[in-house]
């Protein structure tokens, strides 16, 4: 395949970025979109110019390292992680946009970096539960019923790849958040926390200045992990409730 590449290079955070036009050939159908981006680092570092910057770690859609905008849309055309997005969905000859995640609560560190640490302040203040340590609980100690199992295992599916603030015209992380407070609060482990994780967290995410959701849906559309929309007014419900029980603390 011959492709022409636009990727955003940017050289730091308070530099100015624009798009750069880059020719490639000879990539392969079969190659992923992180291998194709190898294959031009390669070919820019023998020229003696600068490789593009961008992230990734596992390369196997679990770890949600990677995520940029291909052609205007988080991940690319497919409903997956940039990892797992291959060639053979782009035509010879395409033409392919490539821009970091937008969001204010993403500043770019270089290129197609962002810097995504505000989901970890967001996770270290309420993504926890208080259990004990030491060895392993027998597995029947605290029976979770299946459909409450269900429920957890869907949202801690979650990667935290961003996506969804990518995607979202407000830049919010409703999808996200809700996603990690839905995890646990269903749980009987979560419990002890159940009130304090959803107001710390949403607390959180309003203080790392991502927007306000308003129902457009493109978060859900974007995650590659199928997060479902509901999960928002799940942690709607759990919010109201635990401000209810605790004064009108968090009240938005
Ligand atoms: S590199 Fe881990 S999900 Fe893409």
């Amino acid at each position: 395949m011959r492709l022409t590449l636009r990727i955003w290079r940017q050289r730091g955070p308070e530099e100015p970025g624009a798009l750069s036009v880059y020719e490639i050939e000879d990539i392969s159908p079969e190659m992923s979109f992180l291998e194709m981006l190898d294959t031009l680092n390669e070919r820019l570092i023998l020229r003696g110019e600068e490789p593009v910057a961008f992230d990734h770690d596992c390369r196997e859609g679990i770890c949600g390292a990677c995520g940029m905008v291909i052609n205007g849309q988080a991940h690319g055309p497919e409903r997956t992680t940039t990892c797992q997005l291959h060639m053979r969905h782009f035509r010879d000859g395409d033409t392919i946009d490539v821009e970091p995640w937008r969001a204010a609560a993403f500043p770019v560190v270089k290129d197609l970096v962002v810097d995504r640490s505000a989901f970890d302040r967001i996770i270290g203040s309420g993504g926890f539960v208080s259990a004990p340590t030491g060895s392993a609980p027998e597995a029947h100690a605290t029976p979770v019923p299946k459909p409450v199992a269900d429920t957890a295992f869907e949202h801690a599916e979650c990667i935290g790849c961003g996506a969804c603030v990518a995607a979202c015209p407000n830049g919010s992380a409703m999808l996200f958040t809700s996603a990690k407070v839905t995890h646990l609060n269903v749980l009987p482990q979560g419990q002890p926390e159940r009130e304090s994780r959803v107001l710390d967290m949403v607390g959180t995410m309003d203080a790392e200045g991502f927007g306000g959701c308003t129902n457009t849906g493109e978060c859900a559309v974007a995650c590659p992990k199928g997060i479902p929309l509901q999960s928002i007014s799940t942690m709607n419900r759990e919010f109201l409730r635990a401000s209810l029980k605790n004064g009108g603390r968090g009240a938005r």
